[in-house]
């Protein structure tokens, strides 16, 4: 790049969206090879002595006045998903879908636009399938496509100019990493192109008004040449979530300008589309469950809603010189934690055994509320109890064992009751009002406290 003048010509890697002055093999970021890509940027010095010419100028207003009324959102015809939205699409907003490729991202934003189109001008561009195949999935889904246009286009300029030749009110670009900009010499998918793009749908969503919806792709290693770069630039990040294993999807809200984040809605993947799951926390506990050693019902509350999740454990000994340390919809760091506060607490034998911890339905637990669940399966599995079938537990667990209150308390037990618990397991401090007739309530402030209440159950039982 001889003869240019330096600070123009800058660098930027594809992968993880570091800037280098020079061009470089490898990125000293992310470690990733050959992922430069040259990008011309503005001189910073003559971008701040330019001044806007003396017929530009802009003016504030006081926020008092700004009105209100503008934010009319409209349901986007899956209350589950108006629900993660905070109540349904804003006008001129800018959502972004993630998830893994095949989660049904692309199934979600079609039976959105087939309920749009009877109210919005619904544009749905696809640069990754062809407009037959698209016909074909709205035929399955039973999606009448009178009123929808579709477009097979990639270059985003174009994009915006369809859009806005029709009028559209309600955008799916799908998918994100697809897409380009005429002006960037990179490739689809990379870094660069892919927050171009975005930027212009953006920008075009608030001088519109226009609804957008983004899809993107997140990568096995948790996705930066997509969603991740984009996260800053939209309102809205919404995350699809889910076993492929397992029917259930999940859509969990990261960001949100209009509403709460950590919101869920929930899904169940069928012959004829997504359907929504009115009553999700009986279908992430086992059919006929039964008490067994290892199996505990946590309430999870995320956000506004209170779920059920069966939290399952085995500790089993070990072949290994290196026991396996295994965790599905948990995080390994809080497990080596709670598994250390067992080993010193209540001498559970955990150091030269296998442990396994799963968390039903394809959920991941994020709350510290899970640690008394995720404890007591570990101590039931280890030491062979079960753990009562009627009841549910939450709480933190503390370096000394003790057991720390959480939030959201009563809400989690009305919906244990609501599901037929009768009773749960609670930090001390935690106080409850307003208890369901008939249902107990254990409050305990250390493990101890929790094994003494198990054994005097089984002695009880036995
Ligand atoms: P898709 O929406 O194409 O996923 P993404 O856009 O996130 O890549 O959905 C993919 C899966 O969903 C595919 O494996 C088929 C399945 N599916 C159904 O089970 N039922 C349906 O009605 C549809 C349309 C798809
Ligand atoms: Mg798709």
């Amino acid at each position: 790049m001889v003869g240019k003048s330096p600070g123009k010509v800058k660098y930027i890697c594809d992968h993880c969206g570091s800037i280098a002055s020079k061009w470089v093999g490898q990125c000293a970021q992310c470690g990733e090879w050959n992922s430069f890509t040259e990008v011309i940027a503005q001189d910073r010095r003559s971008l701040r002595d330019s001044k806007p010419s003396p017929a530009k100028r802009t003016k504030s207003s006081m926020l008092g006045d700004v009105s209100l009324d503008t934010v009319a959102r409209s349901a986007s015809g899956l209350f589950e998903l108006d629900r993660v939205l905070g109540g349904g699409l804003v006008p001129g907003s800018a959502i972004l879908l993630g998830g893994d490729p095949g989660i049904g991202k692309s199934t979600l934003a079609l039976q959105c636009i087939g309920h749009l189109q009877h109210t919005q001008q619904v544009l749905y561009v696809s640069g990754e399938e062809s407009l037959q195949q698209i016909a074909m999935r709205a035929e399955r889904l039973g999606i009448d496509g009178a009123d929808i246009h579709v477009l097979g286009e990639n270059e985003v300029q174009l994009i915006t100019q369809h859009a806005s030749d029709i009028g559209a009110q309600f955008l799916v670009a799908d998918s994100i990493q697809t897409l380009f900009h005429a002006e960037i010499p990179s490739g689809p998918g990379s870094v660069a192109q892919v927050r171009e793009c975005a930027s212009t749908l953006v920008a075009f969503a608030k001088q519109s008004g226009c609804t957008v919806l983004l899809i993107g792709h997140v990568t096995k290693e948790g996705g930066i040449a997509g969603p991740k770069v984009l996260e800053h630039l939209v309102d809205t990040v919404l995350y699809f979530e889910g076993d492929h294993s397992s029917r259930f999807r999940l859509i969990r809200a990261f960001k949100n300008r209009y509403g709460t984040v950590n919101e869920i809605g929930v899904f169940a993947m069928t012959e004829d589309g997504l359907r929504e799951v009115s009553n999700p926390s009986s279908m992430f506990l086992s059919q006929g469950r039964e008490a067994a050693p290892g199996s505990v019902v946590f309430a999870i509350q995320e956000a506004t809603r209170p779920l059920l999740v069966e939290v399952q454990a085995l500790v089993d000994s070990s072949p290994l010189a290196h026991p396996r340390r295994v965790c599905v919809g948990f995080d390994p760091q809080r497990l080596g934690m709670l598994l250390a506060v067992l080993h010193r607490h209540l001498e559970v034998p955990v150091v030269e055994r296998d442990v396994f911890v799963n968390v039903a339905g394809g959920i991941r637990l994020t709350e510290t509320a899970a640690d008394l669940a995720v404890t007591t399966a570990l101590y039931a599995s280890a030491v062979n109890r079960s753990f009562p079938a009627n009841t549910v537990c939450f709480g933190e667990v503390g370096l000394s064992g003790e057991i720390r209150p959480v939030p959201w308390g009563e809400s989690r037990i009305h919906e244990a009751a609501s599901l037929g618990f009768e009773c749960a397991v609670i930090p001390s401090r935690n106080k409850i009002k307003n208890l369901p007739s008939g249902f107990e309530i254990v409050s305990i402030s250390s493990l101890a406290e929790l094994v003494d209440w198990m054994e005097a159950g089984s002695q009880a039982d036995g």
